[in-house]
């Protein structure tokens, strides 16, 4: 085979492999085949310099031009396998914006924060404001100025977590420290006497904590809401009918409310109050104890012996005080049975309010 014959045949040949590449490694490997140190065309071209000076010039001529040709096939066939590729890679990439969103599931708001911002809800409708109390409190805070003496029961160590310093303080070592996680929200009234202007209509929301073990009806940590109010002429009627109001909000204008007397060291006369049952209507059955009645919170009038502890005049001043316990008040509005259960985090629980 003459040399032009050879190139006739390689043209053929290696526009037929460029033209059939699939992708661009494929080409790739077709161009090295072709042009590469040891590329067909290359051993062609190299061949040249073995001719006899007259063929040189049209075989050469010859082979320039198929390498040229060569070279525009393997560009523009780049080109071609270039735009596909990206054209797949875009598409196997793409976002369909018009798909669902993967929805993230949140949480609700746990039954106790709910109910204890209804309850808020209906104090601040008849213009209270909320005021912070701190969970670590002091026992004078605690228990002296609310008229808790020293041997109060509240105070023992089986009723109230203490702080105790583990800094090598003997006495503090000894138990007799006074800071302590507070078992009732109601230090919060000193506080509010203390650093605010009269008259006061106040709640204070908050945790609080006891040396319980947790059963059915008791929880080593717990919500209260401590309400307060001080002002001139405010009697045991408005403290009455400001609990009646509040209990048929948060119940329901059909349950019933009584007022029992009680004992608390800061408020006298003290009460407890109770609601009727909302499974019998005050019939009496097992949620009620047979009574018809649930005890929902205490009460009573600002002892004047806590007012002289702040410096407000009980001549000129009066008011009322209120506590209750948001867990007790979830389980008898939505009939949980076990206060736990509040406390476990159950989301086949939590999502049913
Ligand atoms: N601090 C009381 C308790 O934890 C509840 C309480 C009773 C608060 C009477 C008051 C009150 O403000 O007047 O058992």
């Amino acid at each position: 085979m003459s040399l032009v014959e050879e190139i006739g045949e390689q043209r053929g040949l290696l526009l037929a492999r460029v033209a059939e590449a699939a992708d661009s490694a494929a080409l790739e490997q077709v161009r090295v085949g072709a042009l590469g140190k040891k590329g067909s065309l290359t051993a062609l071209l190299r061949g040249m310099g073995q001719l006899p000076p007259e063929e040189r010039g049209a075989v050469g001529r010859a082979a320039n031009l198929l390498r040229d040709e060569v070279e525009a096939a393997l560009a523009a066939r780049r080109d071609e396998l270039q735009a596909a590729e990206l054209d797949a890679r875009i598409s196997a990439e793409a976002i369909d914006v018009t798909l669902p969103g993967r929805v993230r599931p949140i949480g609700t708001q746990h039954l106790i924060s709910r109910l204890t911002d209804e309850i808020v809800e209906v104090f601040r409708g008849i213009g209270y404001q909320v005021v912070d109390g701190t969970e670590v409190e002091t026992a004078y805070y605690n228990f002296d100025a609310l008229n808790a003496p020293p041997d109060h029961p509240s105070r023992s160590l089986q009723d109230t977590f203490y702080v105790v310093d583990r800094s090598g303080d003997a006495a503090a070592m000894a138990g007799e420290s006074d800071v302590l996680l507070r078992p009732q929200t109601s230090a919060a009234q000193v506080h509010a006497m203390e650093e605010r202007e009269l008259p006061l209509y106040i709640l204070a929301p908050g945790r609080v904590y006891r040396r319980d073990v947790a059963d059915p009806t008791h929880l080593p940590q717990f919500t209260q809401i401590e309400g307060l109010v001080v002002d001139e002429g405010i009697t045991f009627g408005d403290l009455k009918g400001t609990l009646e109001y509040f209990c048929r909000q948060v119940f329901g204008p059909e349950r019933r409310t009584r007022f029992r007397p009680h004992f608390f060291p800061f408020t006298e006369p003290s009460a407890e109050v109770d609601v009727s049952c909302g499974i019998c209507d005050g019939a009496g059955c097992r949620s009620c104890g047979g009574t018809g009645w649930l005890e929902i919170l205490g009460c009573g009038m600002v002892d004047p012996n806590v007012f002289g502890h702040v410096g407000i005049d009980p001549e000129t001043y009066s008011g009322f005080a209120f506590g209750l316990g948001i867990e007790r008040i979830a389980c008898l509005k939505y009939n949980v049975p076990d206060l736990r259960m509040l406390l476990e985090g159950d989301m086949r629980f939590l999502r049913q309010f």
